[in-house]
């Protein structure tokens, strides 16, 4: 069976440049992309490319290629599925804010709600492809409800996890490390719709890279995947304590470990805290499932991961207070960088929000710049943790489009975020317009300590001395 019209439910940060390089990579191919959120919708169509609901670099030249060609964006839902043969599910997964299971397992009202709307608008066979991530074993409730309230249309359901990480989505997309497809490999249906998706990716992928299995393994790698990314930020975060506290170096044990190829260099960079819309959210979700099936002692493995990091936040967050001689209040702090990583305007679980969110307790005064980051979002985040209310996060926090300004006045500076642009900035004119002794707090380690030292700054980084 060959694909000619694929739909794809959200209109997201996985679901956006996902479709727009599907679209881009297979032009015989119609794509369109649908979500509810109108707002969402206007912006993947404005005529200006800087105002694409998701930032990313490179995304904008594809949707300016593939838009209007073979790639659409509209909130008309039920015409996008009925039209299609093939329909991705990429809609949010968030934790659970309520109920059994508050705090650590995905809450899946959105995907069920898609799965019925499948099942509604359906007038002929579909195959229905798992993007976001999800629990294991949430195929078997699409399939269930799809059975049970279609109108007999016979839907296949495939399980193709996402493995781009934001900043580097497009090269991620172009040029993956694999691609994954979960499928019913025991019939031929299922094997047929597995070959559909693989000839998708065979546009530009080579075959090689496509690996098929068993939905049950996909849907649980994408989790273990993430696990592991997470587990090894935490376990050299951990060992960054234990350098700040003897004479280690943090970058130097990096290096010499990463070099061992069993080991391997990349995602050893110490930092205040990973953030982002999977990690934490995965791991809760693989916690959660190993505590349904009673595996005690593999959830609170896996726990640690999250512990670990909350515990790295809260120390940046500490050192700074106690080096400004355990009192923050009314102090001003500058923040470079809310989103949780460079190259996004994402926010999701940024360890900035937690940092700021532990220093507003103590009463300090936050300005922020960020190069992507809007002042509404930043203010939207920190609400969101209900710590106090919405008038007093305006009041202590605000956001400052002039890094030099947001500086100015300040008693230290923190970097959350590694934005390039951070290292070249004047850090002299920085210094000239600080109250004294002005502190640097480089959360990421982007900074040239040394120079900052030179100039007067006192420094910490971390997992250094
Ligand atoms: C280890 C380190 O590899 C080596 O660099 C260090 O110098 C000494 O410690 P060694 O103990 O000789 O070497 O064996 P290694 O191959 O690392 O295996 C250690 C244990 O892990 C073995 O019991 C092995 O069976 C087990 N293992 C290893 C697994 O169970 N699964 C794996 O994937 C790898
Ligand atoms: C992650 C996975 O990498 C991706 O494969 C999956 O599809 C989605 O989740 P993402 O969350 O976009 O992607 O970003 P990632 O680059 O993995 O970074 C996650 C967090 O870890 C960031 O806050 C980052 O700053 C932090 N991090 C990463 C570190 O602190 N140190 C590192 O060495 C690497
Ligand atoms: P992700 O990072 O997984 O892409 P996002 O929150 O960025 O998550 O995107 C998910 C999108 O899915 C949102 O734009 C949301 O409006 C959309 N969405 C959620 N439920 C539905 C639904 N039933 N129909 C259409 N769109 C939906």
């Amino acid at each position: 069976m060959k694909v000619e019209k694929i739909c794809c439910i959200g209109a997201g940060y996985v679901g956006g440049p996902t479709m727009a390089v599907i679209a881009q990579k297979c032009p015989d191919i119609y794509v369109t992309v649908v979500d509810i959120n109108e707002e969402r919708i206007k912006a993947w169509n404005d005529e200006n490319l800087d105002n694409l609901p998701v930032y990313e670099p490179g995304l904008d030249k594809i949707v300016a290629e593939a838009r209007g060609r073979n790639l659409r964006f509209c909130t008309n839902v039920e015409g996008a599925i009925q039209e299609a043969d093939m329909i991705f599910i990429s809609v949010n997964t968030p934790t659970k804010t309520y109920g059994e299971g508050k705090g650590q397992a995905a809450d899946l009202k959105w995907i069920e709600l898609c799965a019925r709307q499948i099942a509604a608008a359906a007038e002929s066979d579909k195959i229905v492809v798992e993007k976001s991530t999800l629990p294991v074993r949430t195929a078997e409730a699409i399939r269930d409800i799809l059975e049970n309230t279609g109108n007999g249309t016979k839907f296949q359901i495939l399980s193709n996890p996402e493995f781009l990480a934001e900043g580097t989505a497009i090269e991620d997309l172009m040029d993956p490390d694999r691609v994954l497809i979960g499928g019913d490999t025991k019939t031929a249906e299922g094997r047929e719709a597995m070959e559909a998706l693989v000839d998708v990716y065979g546009h530009w992928v080579a075959r090689e890279k496509i690996l098929t299995t068993n939905v049950w393994s996909s849907e649980l790698s994408k989790l273990t995947a993430n696990a592991f990314l997470a587990q090894r930020v935490s376990s050299i975060n951990a060992l960054s304590e234990l350098c700040e506290s003897t004479e280690a170096d943090i970058n130097e044990v990096s290096r010499a470990i990463g070099t061992d190829s069993r080991i391997g260099s990349k995602f050893l960079k110490a930092s205040v805290g990973f953030g982002g819309s999977c990690f934490q959210k995965d791991i809760l979700n693989l916690v959660y499932i190993s505590r349904s099936y009673g595996l005690t002692s593999v959830a609170d493995y896996w726990e640690q991961v999250i512990k670990i990091n909350d515990h790295q936040k809260g120390r940046f967050a500490k050192n700074i207070i106690r080096s400004l001689y355990n009192t923050v209040s009314g102090k001003k702090i500058a923040f470079l960088g809310w989103a949780f990583k460079k190259d996004t305007n994402d926010t999701r679980e940024s360890a900035a929000i937690y940092v700021a969110d532990h220093l507003l307790n103590e009463d300090a005064k936050i300005t922020v710049f960020d190069p992507k980051v809007r002042e509404e979002q930043m203010h939207s985040d920190l609400d969101y943790l209900n710590s106090r209310n919405k008038v007093d996060n305006r009041k202590l926090m605000k956001a400052e489009p002039c890094p030099y300004e947001a500086c100015k006045g300040a008693h230290a500076v923190a970097v959350l975020t590694e934005w390039d642009e951070f290292i070249d900035y004047d850090w002299q004119k920085i210094y000239d317009n600080m109250l004294k002794p002005a502190q640097v707090f480089d959360g990421r380690s982007v900074l040239d300590k040394q120079k900052l030292r030179d100039i007067g700054f006192r420094v910490y980084t971390i997992g250094t001395a």
